[in-house]
Order: structure tokens, then sequence, then C-alpha cells
């Protein structure tokens, strides 16, 4: 057994998968949730044989915005202290806004995937968190500081403002409280068929780099922020963006 214990949502996919594999990698156990238990299972089996520990990672599903599947997530965590919470699971989800209906249909559906998500799993560990040590991260978006996403925009941008409230709740626990916002990211799931080669290139050359970011360049951000040398940091938002984005 892990001497630390980590829950990562969306972790069977994309940034969250490699924030599993990275965290697995640092000697945290895993457990990464999501809704599809066939690419959990599949997740979790390479990370445990890319870690060499058969156990580290281990599969949870459930749909994070429903509040009665939340109880297999805490089941499954089965009493140990959580020391890091990765509020990953999120998206782009599309709607036909041409009507009022279809309007608050389409905003509903972002808030509850990109909001509900990170709020239920966060408040059902709450009570398990290590104290003192415990690192709550929370991942938005670029779309949160510069738009471009409407409701999902507005949606990842409620996570900042949530997670400074959290921080001061949080701080005098030792618990910390962050946000990592990651510009455009290739290699996921998160565009599947809008994503263009035009859309691809116009985003490169956005960057200061001159490169889409992959998964990995999230997830070493997030096992910074993570581990024990982040202890200082709370109540920060940490733009992971090839400088499409700049700080302030
Ligand atoms: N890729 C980018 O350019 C980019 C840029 C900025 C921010 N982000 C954010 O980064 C995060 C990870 O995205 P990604 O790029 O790695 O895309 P991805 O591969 O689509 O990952 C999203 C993950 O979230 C899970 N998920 C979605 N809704 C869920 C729900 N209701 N309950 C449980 N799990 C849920 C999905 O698994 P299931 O479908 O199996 O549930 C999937 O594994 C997202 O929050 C996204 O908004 C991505």
């Amino acid at each position: 057994m892990g001497e630390r214990l980590a829950v990562v949502s969306g972790g069977g996919t994309g940034i969250g998968a490699a924030v599993a594999r990275a965290l697995a990698g640092d000697g945290c156990d895993v457990l990464i949730v999501g809704r599809r238990a066939d690419v959990l299972l599949a997740t979790a089996e390479r990370v445990n044989a890319e870690c060499g520990r058969p156990g580290a990672a281990q599969a949870v599903s459930a749909d994070l915005t429903d509040p009665e599947q939340l109880g297999g997530v805490v089941e499954a965590v089965a009493g140990r202290p959580v020391d890091v919470v990765v509020n990953n699971a999120g998206g782009y989800l599309g709607g036909d806004v041409s009507t009022l209906a279809g309007t608050a249909a389409h905003w509903r559906t972002n808030l509850d995937a990109n909001v509900l998500t990170a709020v239920l799993l966060t408040e059902a560990l709450r009570p398990a968190l290590r104290r003192p040590g415990g690192r709550v991260i929370l991942v938005s978006s670029i779309a949160a500081q510069r738009g471009g996403g409407g409701a999902y925009s507005a949606a990842k941008a409620a996570l900042h403002g949530w997670a400074y409230d959290l921080a001061g709740q949080l701080g005098p626990e030792q618990i910390t409280v962050n946000v990592v916002s990651p510009g455009y990211v290739a290699e996921t799931e998160f565009f599947g068929d809008r994503m263009t080669p035009q859309g691809h290139v116009k985003r490169v050359a956005a960057t200061l780099v001159g490169r889409a970011g992959v998964p990995d360049d999230i997830a070493e951000a997030v096992r910074y922020l993570a581990g024990p040398a982040a202890g200082y940091v709370t109540g920060q938002v940490l733009g992971v963006n090839g400088g499409s984005v700049l700080g302030r």
C-alpha cells in the first residue's frame, strides 16, 4: 500500500490519466473516477504496469454530477485519509441555444459537468482529507481567463471563486486549495471531432513557445501542487498554457 492516497476525477483519459501516472510514480495510491468503467480499468492497468505496483491505481465508476453516486467513491476510499483530490473531470458540452429552454439546458449541463463534479467530489471527501497536509486541486481552463467558451468559460471561472473560499476554509487545517488552468492540450478526448487542422495551428500560434500542450505538462503542475513542497502555496491559479494568457 502506498503511503499517500490520491483521488483523481476524469482519471481514465487525457490529463487525468497523466496525473494518475505522475502521482502513482511518486508512490501514491490513486483512485481514478469517471463514468466509463472499461476506460478506467484499462488506464488503471496501464498505470499499475508502469509504476510496478499492481494495486497502485484503482478504478471507481461514478457520474460525479449525481450526488447519489458519490457514495461509491467514499466507499472505495475505505476510511483512509485522502492526501490529494484532483478535480479534473469536465469538458465543453455543446447544445441547441436557439431557444431559452435549450440555453438553460446548455448552461446547466456545462455547470454540472465542470462545477458540480468538483464541488460534490470535494464535499464528499472533505471529512476524509488529511489534516494537516491535504491538497485540493481544481482543473479549470484558459477559457476561464480569456473567455471563448460561453457557458464552459463561465463554469470554469466559477471554480476560481470557489477555490478562494475553500482555501480560506481549509487553510487553518493546513490543507491547500489551488487551481491549475490549462491552455490548449492535445492528445485528450476534450475536442473530439471539434478540432480542425486550422484550429490546431491557431491555438499553437497563440502560445509563446510555439507548441501544443500535452497531458504531462499539466500533470507536472498538479504533481508539484500535490506534493509536500507546495505547502505554502494556496488560493492560487497556475496557468499552464505556453504563454497564451500571461499571469498577472
Ligand atoms: N484539453 C484541453 O485543451 C483542455 C484545456 C483546458 C482545460 N481542460 C480541462 O481539463 C480537464 C481534463 O480534460 P481532458 O483534456 O483530459 O479531456 P478528456 O480526455 O475528455 O477528459 C475528461 C474526463 O472527465 C471525465 N468526466 C466527464 N464528465 C464526468 C462526470 N460527470 N463524472 C465523472 N467523470 C467525468 C471523462 O470520463 P467519462 O466520460 O468516462 O466520465 C474524462 O475521463 C477537463 O476539465 C477540461 O475541461 C482541457
